[in-house]
């Protein structure tokens, strides 16, 4: 068993072997070690945690500061998985030096061992610093959240020839500029493919088809942990939300019926200790 964490060297060995990488989110210490037990080679802290745990409507609000907090959880709940923590919006659009100070202070101060920004061609030369500073990034394309208000919308990205071939453009523009994996989001699943085959880096996909190296859900929504939507890329792995509020209603029915706590969950003083106590108190 492996005791290091897995490296971007591993990573791009895997697509070299063909194995196929499955990456998902976490936001915090308990889901990170479970994710890390289970072998999850790679923990996504996504911007995603602006809507999924913070309850915002995108994850343009979510900062620098709400970011690195969770990342040290997730870093801390950790041992193997290698941990990419995602630039919030305005941390690296303003340019690579921006970026660079940003970036470097969730490998310094969180502990990440790579970053994740999104955008091709505009970002090549603010992925080429931090690569050359020595901080790994994974690069982002199609339906980038961020660019949600320039997109008019959650729609399908690259669905004409041009768009297509500016998303392939851009993926290589990533790849020359040093990124070590590119999320592929919201793209048909034809264009992944070529664009999986063009690259000799790990593609990570999330609706994205299925020819990508690798996948990626964000946790809540395999989980059926996020009340307000599901995106039709995921799959509900189970439905947390419900069993949640099972045990939440059974809890509220017992401590209203008396039937919780019992004798098993509480504790007592000897008898005749307590016999002493009630008389020196009167
Ligand atoms: O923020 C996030 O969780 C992401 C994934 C959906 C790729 O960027």
């Amino acid at each position: 068993m492996m005791e290091r964490r897995v490296s971007i060297t591993d990573l791009k060995a895997m697509k070299k072997r063909g194995e196929k990488i499955a990456m998902l989110t976490a936001y915090d210490y308990p889901t990170a070690r479970i994710l890390d037990d289970a072998g999850v080679p790679i923990i996504l802290v996504g911007d995603s945690l602006g809507m999924v745990v913070l309850g915002y409507d995108s994850t343009i609000p979510v900062t620098m500061e709400d970011m690195l907090h969770h990342v040290k959880a997730v870093v801390r709940g950790s041992r193997r998985a290698h941990v990419v923590a995602d630039m919030p919006f305005m941390s690296y659009q303003t340019g690579p030096e921006d970026a660079l100070r940003n970036a470097g202070r969730f490998l310094k101060e969180a502990g990440a061992q790579s970053v994740k920004l999104e955008g091709g061609v505009r970002v090549a030369e603010t992925v080429r610093t931090l690569t050359e500073a020595g901080i790994p990034v994974m690069g982002h394309l199609g339906l980038t959240p961020q660019s949600l208000h320039q997109f008019g919308g959650y729609k399908v990205q690259g669905k004409t020839p041009a768009a297509a071939i500016r998303l392939l453009n851009d993926a290589r523009a990533l790849e020359e500029a040093g990124a070590y994996a590119v999320v592929l989001e919201t793209i048909p699943a034809q264009l992944a493919k070529l664009i999986t085959e063009r690259l000799s880096v790990p593609t990570i996909g999330i609706g994205a088809g299925p020819e990508c190296d690798g996948q990626v859900q964000v946790l809540h929504d395999m989980l059926g942990l996020y009340p307000d939507f599901t995106p039709r890329h995921a799959k509900q792995y189970a439905r947390l939300a419900e069993s949640v509020r099972e045990a939440v209603e059974a809890y509220i029915s017992e401590v209203c019926d008396g039937v919780f706590p019992t004798e098993r969950e509480s504790f007592a003083v000897d008898e005749s200790l307590f016999s002493e106590l009630t008389s020196a108190s009167g």
